[in-house]
């Protein structure tokens, strides 16, 4: 199927939210921020802002009715600061006026006296003085400490990965409108309209059941908007609230870039021990995860961290520890891979030092510890449908692996200022939230006299497709052509009590769901068939908008069985429910199984180095991917392409730079490099691998949003390799991501 915006996405006529269609008298708000990164806060005036024609009121904490706190895992974050402030950009006061540019105005009227505080930056620095979020965690198997005594030989060294900018083509913002006995509808840019919904409500001291929240579609998430696109939300309902007045906020991409939490930043530390048949024996890594000024979702993605702290090896001994360190900087968030990639870049690390040590690629290390059926990972979950080594082993034999090694060493002696390296990379991503309670859906399905069908579920589009995929699924379920189908918007009080779209898992949470409506109302309407024509209900389908009897067509069309039914007073809507089943994670004990199954994956990448410039070219990235059944190839392959570049750009280019005062430095795209199309491999190739998909899956077509941004981690290793063949002596560092600046560094210095 074709991707459902298609058309009003070429057209220009997809909504989001600066598209709608304000009501007369709609106001504008605008946040005044922190100028500092930690402080008291010894006087506020907006007095003078207040007093500007056109101003209608500027919002402080004093303002806010219920509790001013909008911490989604812990209630460490006020929505307006209070007495002090933890970070650079952080909401102080909200402006309402007539218009943006009335209340840009009155933003540089307002004045603060601050008692500055000292500023915290890293993760390092935090862990030193005891700062952290929440409590550390750490996943055990094995014992590391005997296991290294043995080894033939022990590496140790450490890492640092940055954050990363989500930069979604639309910023954050909302639409808060009242209506009527105090209730609130809000249009938000969120990828979890619950959690909105549950913030406002406590903002507002009222219950969830006053507040509604509308999605309709973002212009990207890509996890900044699971946790953050609340605040803004917030402050919106709050001034609706307050001023009986539609108020729209829709945050510039300065603003946007300075208020909001990124990728976390990681400052880590390994050491890896293997044997000279280059088993890995034992894995230790202390992650330092610089969660920024408040917890955000920084407990969870720490998990995720750990979880994925192996990615897709076998080893038998591991001991991993991540602390969640409180800085001065905003609060860092999702981001596509939730933690997962910070835990990868460390073991990949880890290898490279391991084979610079023995001399040897680093390939032949990670191929000799690939996962396997029935191996365990650190967390106590059996693998099982591995498909590592199947990855791995067609991509090499595909691609022609060695024929492309053997040519990069012949490129390599032939040429002194270009220089050629390539690398492996195999992924294993864990679908599922970690937090199990998280992974149930609900679908609401109306078909209408007509025959034509609305549906909702808890899934928000956000340029993933996942509309696209719930469409396909009532079709297929159905028996009917998408034409006569609608996917409605996200709305919780159709659908209620939703997780977040993230996790890679909302098509499979969702469409469980609406898969389970369908065959319910499928079976009723057969039944009324079965009625009407005396037939047996075993052998009855509904295909091409008709009734089928055993393959042959009936004269019940579709249309006239909802009518018939609909006569009978059978009921023509459906709602169900689904929750993942088997999946349990026990955190006393750090042991369970948290996911309904796991995505595989290799990436083979090849990368130029200009040896005088330290500019580099990607050549190739060649994907063998673990698809499952991909229900819909195109949507999947535009998801692989997606997250390729955004791993691309987060390991090679993307350098977010904050001052030592916590200002952030990277502050529009003047210096803040995204991957565009010239910073694409020239070659990208991706195959589906023959599998047999998983029946956790929806119709066994795997989970695809995240894995894939990991493949972008091989980039990082193809360019050091070149690195390494023009610099001999050169030590291997993992600083990423590899700008040129660090390119030319190492290139030059051992
Ligand atoms: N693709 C697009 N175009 N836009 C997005 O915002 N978000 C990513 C991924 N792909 C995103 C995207 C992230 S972080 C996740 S978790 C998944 O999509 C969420 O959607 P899914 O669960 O339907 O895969
Ligand atoms: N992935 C993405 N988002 C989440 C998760 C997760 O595992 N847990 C809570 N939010
Ligand atoms: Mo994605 S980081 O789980 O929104």
């Amino acid at each position: 199927m074709k991707n459902t915006d298609s058309y009003s996405h070429l057209r220009g006529e997809s909504l989001y939210i600066d598209d709608l269609n304000t009501q007369q008298g709609t106001l504008y708000g605008l946040v005044f921020d922190a100028p500092i990164a930690h402080a008291k806060i010894l006087d506020l005036d907006i007095a003078k802002a207040e007093a500007l024609a056109g101003v209608i009121k500027i919002f402080t904490h004093k303002d806010v009715p219920g509790q001013n706190q909008i911490g989604g895992i812990i209630p460490d974050e006020p929505l307006l600061a209070e007495t002090d402030i933890h970070f650079w950009g952080q909401p102080i006061a909200f402006i309402v006026a007539e218009s943006e540019a009335i209340a840009k105005k009155a933003r540089a009227l307002i004045t603060i006296k601050m008692e500055a505080l000292p500023v915290i930056t890293t993760a390092t620095e935090a862990f030193k003085k005891g700062q952290f979020v929440c409590a550390p965690r750490t996943f055990n198997l094995g014992n590391t400490t005997d296991a290294f005594k043995n080894c033939d030989y022990v590496i140790e060294d450490f890492t640092f990965s940055n954050g990363q900018e989500h930069l979604y083509l639309e910023t954050q913002g909302a639409y808060a409108e009242c209506q009527e006995n105090g209730k609130i509808k809000v249009t938000s840019s969120t990828q979890g309209p619950t959690q909105v919904q549950k913030a406002i409500a406590k903002v507002l001291g009222v219950g969830m059941h006053q507040i509604e929240v509308d999605v309709i579609r973002l212009g990207g998430g890509f996890g900044g908007k699971e946790d953050q696109a609340t605040a803004w939300a917030a402050m919106a309902a709050l001034a609706a609230n307050h001023l009986h007045k539609p108020v729209k906020f829709v945050l510039n991409r300065h603003d946007d870039l300075r208020m909001t939490g990124k990728r976390h930043p990681y400052e880590s530390t390994f050491k890896i021990g293997l044997n000279k048949d280059l088993k890995i024996q034992a894995f230790e890594a202390t992650y330092l995860q610089n969660s920024g000024a408040a917890a955000d979702l920084s407990p969870a993605i720490a998990e995720r961290t750990l979880f994925h702290a192996t990615n897709a090896y076998n080893i038998k001994n591991v001991h991993t520890t991540v602390h969640s360190c409180k800085t001065n900087l905003p609060p860092n968030t999702a981001f596509r891979g939730f933690g997962g990639p910070q835990g990868m870049f460390v073991i990949e690390s880890a290898i490279a030092k391991a084979a610079e040590k023995l001399n040897i690629p680093a390939y032949k290390i990670q191929e000799a510890n690939l996962l396997q059926e029935n191996d365990e990972f650190s967390y106590g979950q059996i693998a099982t449908q591995v498909e590592a080594q199947n990855t791995w082993q067609t991509a090499i034999k595909d691609f022609d692996f060695e024929d492309d090694v053997k040519a990069i060493q012949k490129f390599n002696t032939k040429n002194t200022e270009l220089k050629k390296g390539i690398s492996v990379m195999p992924i294993c991503f864990g679908i599922s939230f970690t937090n199990t309670p998280m992974n149930h859906a609900r679908a609401l399905v109306h078909i209408y006299q007509d025959g034509s069908i609305g549906f909702s579920t808890g899934a928000v589009e956000m340029g993933q497709g996942v509309n696209t995929k719930l469409k396909q699924i009532v079709v297929q379920t159905l028996g009917l052509s998408s034409d006569k189908i609608i996917v409605e918007t996200t709305n919780t009080t159709r659908v209620a009590n939703t997780s977040p779209s993230a996790a890679s898992a909302t098509a499979d949470l969702n469409g469980k769901a609406l898969q389970l409506a369908c065959d319910s109302l499928k079976e009723r309407l057969l039944n009324v068939a079965s009625e009407e024509l005396q037939l047996d209900k075993k052998n009855l389908t509904i295909k091409n908008a008709s009734v089928y009897n055993q393959q042959k067509s009936t004269y019940l069309t579709w249309e006239s069985l909802v009518q018939m039914a609909f006569l009978k007073r059978v009921n023509l809507s459906e709602q169900a429910h689904y929750a993942t089943p088997e999946i349990h994670f026990d955190k006393t004990k750090e042991k369970g199984h948290p996911f309904a199954y796991h995505v595989y994956g290799t990436a083979i990448s090849t990368a130029t180095v200009d040896c005088i410039r330290g500019t580099y070219d990607i050549d190739s990235v060649k994907i063998i991917h673990d698809f499952g059944k991909s229900m819909n190839l195109d949507i999947d392959m535009g998801q692989i392409e997606g997250a390729l570049a955004q791993g691309i750009g987060w390991m090679t280019m993307e350098e977010i730079a904050y001052d030592k005062n916590g200002r952030l430095l990277s502050n529009a795209l003047s210096t803040y490099k995204v991957p565009d199309v010239f910073a694409m491999p020239e070659i990208v190739e991706v195959k589906a691998l023959e599998s047999a998909g998983h029946e956790m899956a929806i119709l066994k077509s795997k989970a695809v949003g995240e894995p894939p941004l990991m493949y972008g981690i091989g980039t990082y290793f193809a360019i050091q390799n070149a690195i390494k063949a023009f610099n001999k002596n050169h030590s291997l560092k993992f600083d990423a991501p590899m700008t040129p600046e660090k390119v030319l560094k190492n290139l030059y210095q051992n």
